[in-house]
Parts: C-alpha cells; sequence; structure tokens
C-alpha cells in the first residue's frame, strides 16, 4: 500500500480533521480512518461494507465498470482458457505463476493429501442421510480441526503450509463424500493417478459395481468451473474467513466459517437457486412474468443469478460460463436443453429492460454454471458444495495473507446504537 501526497478534510461542529489517504495499484484511492475515533470522537458508517475497504491485498483485483477480474494481474480468461485449477491455486498462494517444476512439486503435495483421516467416515454416519451436503460441509471441515491438531498451530508457518495444502487436497473427497453419503452409496476414495477435477468426478460418481472412465470434456468443464471460482476478493465468504481468522481461531475453523457464509442465496447458494428458478420458469413464454416479478418491490422474488455489488457490468466469469456451457451440451449431445435455453430468453429479455438497464443488473457467475453440472449429473443441492471446494484456494490464500501481515488485529466493528439507554431494573412485581 503507497501513502499517497493527497489527504482528506473532515469537517463538522466547526472543526476540521486531515485524514492520510492511500493510492492502490489499482482502483480507487482510500481515505484512512483508522485514527479518525481517537481524534474526533466519531465512528464511520457503512452498513453492508458498501464503501469501505476493510484490508489490503495483492491477490485479486475486480473492476465492476469494465466488468474485469484479475488474479495476481492475470485475466481470469485467459486463465480459464490457457491454464488449469491447479496452476491457478499456485498463482493465488505463492503469487506467481509456477515454473514446470514448481507445478509438479505443487501437484504431487496436493495429490499426497486427498485422503481423509478414517475416523471421518464414522463422523459422516452421524448426519441424517437427508442433509443438505453444504450442512455436511460445514460440519466436517469445521471437525478437521479435531482429526488434524499437527496443522492448527497459525504461529509456525510450517503448519499454515501444511494446512492449507491439506484443505486444497481433502474439500473435493470431503464434498465428494457428502454427496454420496446423501444418496446411500459407499465412499469411493480419491485415486492418485487422477487430476484433481476426474478425480472428484469419480469420487463423485463411480460405484464399485462397475468400472468408471472419467469422461475428458467434463473433466475439463469441471476444472474450468473450479477455476472460474477461484477466488473473488473481498466476498462475504473471504471477509467472514478474515473475520473468523482475526481471533486467532484455527485454519479450519475459519474455513467452515467461509463455507457457512457462502451457502446463502444471495452469495454461493444462489447457483442452485437459479437453476430451480429456471425450472419453476419451465418455459420462455412465463419468463415475462417472472420479470414482473423481479421488479415489484413488493415482491421477495429476485432474478437469481443476476446482480452484484461490485460488477456494474458483465461478470466476466458468466461470459467463459456461458460459452463452456454451449460447449459442454454439444459436446454432450444434450442440444435441446430446455433451461439453457430458458436461460438464453431470460438474459436477453432482462438486458433489454429498463429495470435492469438502469440497476445495471448483469448475468453473475451463478447464471449458467448450474446449467453445466446438471448436465453433468449433479443435483442442486451439490452446486453450492462445488463452489465451497473451488473457492477454498481463495479462503486459503486471503487467510496466509492476513496472517502473514505484521499489522493484523481483531476485526471488530463499532455500532451506531438505536436502543434504550441507561434504565434501572424493575422487579417483576412493580412491571
Ligand atoms: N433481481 C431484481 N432486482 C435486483 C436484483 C435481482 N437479482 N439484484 C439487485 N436488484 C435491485 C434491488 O432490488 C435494488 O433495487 P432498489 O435500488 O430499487 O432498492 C438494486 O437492484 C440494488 O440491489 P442491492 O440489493 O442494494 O445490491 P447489493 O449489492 O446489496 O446486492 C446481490 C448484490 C448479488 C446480493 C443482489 O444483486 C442479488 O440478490 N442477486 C441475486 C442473487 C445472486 O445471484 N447472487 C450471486 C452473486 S455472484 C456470486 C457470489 O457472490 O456468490
Amino acid at each position: 500500500m503507497a501513502d499517497s501526497n493527497k489527504t482528506a478534510t473532515l469537517t463538522f461542529d466547526n472543526k476540521s480533521f486531515e485524514l492520510p489517504m492511500h493510492s492502490p495499484t489499482a482502483g480507487p484511492d482510500v481515505i484512512d480512518i483508522g485514527k479518525l475515533y481517537g481524534q474526533a470522537d466519531v465512528f464511520t458508517f457503512d452498513p453492508g461494507f458498501t464503501s469501505t475497504a476493510a484490508c489490503a491485498s495483492t491477490i485479486t483485483f475486480i473492476d465492476g465498470d469494465k466488468g474485469e477480474l484479475l488474479h495476481r494481474g492475470y485475466p481470469i480468461d485467459q486463465l480459464a482458457e490457457k491454464s488449469h485449477f491447479l496452476e491457478v491455486c499456485y498463482l493465488l498462494l505463492y503469487g506467481e505463476l509456477p515454473t514446470a517444476e514448481q507445478l509438479e512439486d505443487f501437484e504431487n503435495r496436493v495429490t499426497l493429501h486427498t485422503m481423509l483421516h478414517e475416523q471421518m467416515t464414522y463422523f459422516y454416519r452421524g448426519f441424517r442421510r437427508d442433509a443438505h451436503p453444504m450442512a455436511v460441509m460445514v460440519g466436517v471441515v469445521g471437525a478437521m480441526s479435531a482429526f488434524y491438531h499437527d496443522s492448527t498451530d497459525i504461529n509456525d508457518p510450517w503448519q499454515r503450509e501444511v494446512a492449507s495444502i491439506r484443505l486444497i487436497a481433502k474439500m473435493p473427497t470431503i464434498a465428494a463424500w457428502a454427496y454420496k453419503y446423501h444418496i446411500g452409496q459407499p465412499f469411493v476414495y480419491p485415486r492418485n493417478d487422477l487430476d484433481y477435477a476426474s478425480n472428484f468426478l469419480r469420487m463423485c460418481f463411480s460405484v464399485p459395481a462397475e468400472e468408471y472412465e472419467v469422461n475428458p470434456i467434463l473433466s475439463r468443464a469441471m476444472d474450468r468451473i473450479f477455476t472460474l471460482h477461484a477466488d473473488h476478493e473481498q466476498n462475504a465468504s473471504t471477509s467472514t474467513v478474515r473475520l473468523a481468522s482475526s481471533s486467532g481461531a484455527n485454519p479450519f475453523a475459519c474455513i467452515a466459517a467461509g463455507i457457512a457464509c457462502l451457502w446463502g442465496p444471495a452469495h454461493g447458494g444462489a447457483n442452485q437457486a437459479c437453476l430451480e428458478m429456471l425450472r419453476e420458469i419451465g418455459t420462455p413464454d412465463r419468463i415475462p412474468e417472472f420479470i414482473e416479478r423481479a421488479k415489484d418491490r413488493n415482491d421477495p422474488f429476485r432474478l437469481m443469478g443476476f446482480g452484484h455489488r461490485v460488477y456494474k457490468n458483465f461478470d466476466p466469469r458468466a461470459k467463459v460460463m456461458k460459452q463452456s456451457a454451449d460447449e459442454v451440451l454439444e459436446l454432450l449431445g444434450i442440444e435441446d436443453n430446455p433451461t439453457l435455453q430458458t436461460a438464453k430468453e431470460l438474459e436477453k429479455i432482462a438486458l433489454e429492460d429498463d429495470y435492469f438497464i438502469d440497476k445495471k443488473l448483469y448475468p453473475n457467475v451463478d447464471f449458467y454454471s448450474g446449467i453445466i453440472l446438471d448436465a453433468m449429473g449433479f443435483p442442486t443441492s451439490m452446486f453450492t458444495p462445488i463452489f465451497a471446494l473451488a473457492r477454498t484456494v481463495g479462503w486459503v490464500a486471503q487467510w496466509k495473507e492476513q496472517l502473514s501481515d505484521p499489522a493484523h488485529k481483531i476485526g471488530r466493528p463499532r455500532q451506531l446504537y438505536t436502543g434504550k439507554t441507561f434504565r434501572d431494573y424493575v422487579e417483576v412485581e412493580n412491571r
């Protein structure tokens, strides 16, 4: 973070306060209000953090007006086309693209950690079979702190590194087992001769009764979905991970907190909600009815997969996802997918509607991802666990960055109190 020569002046009650400013390498300047309370005895008020930078970071940058997403400077469309998920993981974690040797070493390290502690199979069995896989993910990832004691000391850089690799390596196994448990099939153990995405598909879809060969088209599509979800700077779940971590909590507890936050339909849960909405719409002739509902202030319905806090233009991930959906459905020979037709028509109608134009509401990453996952054979309840699996590297990279910052401190927002002021307790017989 570079200090800027600029300062901002805050004036109220005939007093002025000079506030330092910092210049980023990209994006708007920030006004540093860290000492404001001590100097001026006021708080700032920004529920939802619409104008507040909560940390400095070098990992991911979004230009919401341009619709640009960069990881360590590299645009997401180039990474989705030319790179692959584990290489992007390396980039997010260590800051640079790996050499061939570094990549091989990283892939080996991840591959060697894909198995879960065998005792964890009993842990799974404690859940009801009809539990949502996200409920199982929150529990199992949190429980990793009970199984991997040797990587919970956040002050030991080696333990931090082992925890990072364990989380990235085990998340496909955890998500696949949540699915297998849900459908009553036996757990499938990871195979070290398969790449990350193929391994996940095999753990989800193979059964001991027959041979399973991973379809390379699906594996590539899966890897691309992982890549597109890998990180997204200070979104709600990442900020949750950072806040949990600020108290010194162990990494598994922090990532479990991130998964819990991701689950909501305004965030990662939107992919499940979006496909369910597209199915409910059913046919293009019903689209106007749903558009009208989305515009009605008295109706809580929102067009799922539309709108974003930061993007006021196309979400660049949605563009790649749309193209990917077309490719995957064509390659699988599912040309007349009615959900894809409804999605395309809905996108077209919404993008021409004044309400969506004025509010700059564009399709986001969740709009098309469900169509691909559905074509692959995943039930909607698995969509958000797949998002969580892919986002784990982003959470881990941000968690590591936070801990390596010597200036980091516990996150503790203040409030605008609007409740009762001091009053004496009244005995029950006198109320
Ligand atoms: N459908 C209809 N109206 C909408 C929508 C939508 N999807 N999104 C925003 N609006 C309206 C909203 O009613 C508000 O109108 P007004 O100014 O008249 O009150 C205006 O647009 C601004 O919305 P907001 O809720 O103040 O914006 P926000 O930045 O707080 O919310 C959002 C962003 C993503 C939560 C919201 O757009 C939304 O709920 N979208 C649907 C859920 C979704 O697709 N979420 C996935 C986001 S991308 C992946 C991820 O983050 O996990």
